[in-house]
């Protein structure tokens, strides 16, 4: 999403409708599930949208060889390996189900799933502030930009282009 369309970031509810209670969710990972396309071999399905600080929860699937750009965090994650192997290309750990990673604030990486990883990669990631993406790994400048914002518009938009009811989403944002 361009950064130029941040001009008025919302989450799009009527004033007073954002709740802010406890809530529960029941994600189907099946291989039939909305996983909403993120990138090559890569999709998400949300958690939760933090319209108030900013950052988002997901799970991520991506295919043994897929990747996801060069990114900055402007705040820390936590991310917890539900299944496969992967990888930052800036580290020399491999994730496999059961890793719990704490990255933070500040830090460049690029995800990569093995080659070899013997399922697709399911990581849950707890994601506070936004991610900006770079045009290049060493040295790279502002390329694309993701956060709790721009992933609701991101969900918003494939349900409503693949028959599902956004409205589903709203019980996300806190
Ligand atoms: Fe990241």
């Amino acid at each position: 999403m361009p950064i130029t369309e941040f001009h008025d970031s919302t989450d799009g509810l009527a004033p007073g409708q954002r709740q802010r209670g406890h809530f529960v969710a029941n994600l189907d990972l099946g291989d039939d599930a909305p996983w909403i396309p993120y990138a090559e071999g890569v999709w998400i399905q949300p958690c939760r949208f933090n319209v108030t600080s900013g950052g988002f929860t997901v799970i991520l699937k991506a295919m043994p060889g897929a990747s996801l750009g060069t990114h900055y965090h402007t705040g820390i994650v936590q991310g917890f390996t539900m299944q496969g192997h992967w990888r930052y290309l800036e580290h020399d750990w491999i994730a496999k189900a059961g890793t719990f990673i704490y990255e933070p604030a500040g830090e460049a990486h690029t995800l990569v799933i093995q080659e070899d990883s013997p399922e697709p990669a399911m990581i849950l990631f707890m994601i506070e502030g936004a991610l900006v993406y770079l045009d290049n790994p060493a040295d790279g400048y502002f390329a694309a930009y993701e956060d709790g914002f721009s992933a609701l518009a991101l969900c918003r938009d494939y349900y409503r282009q693949n028959g599902l009811d956004p409205a589903a989403l709203d019980v996300l944002i806190r």
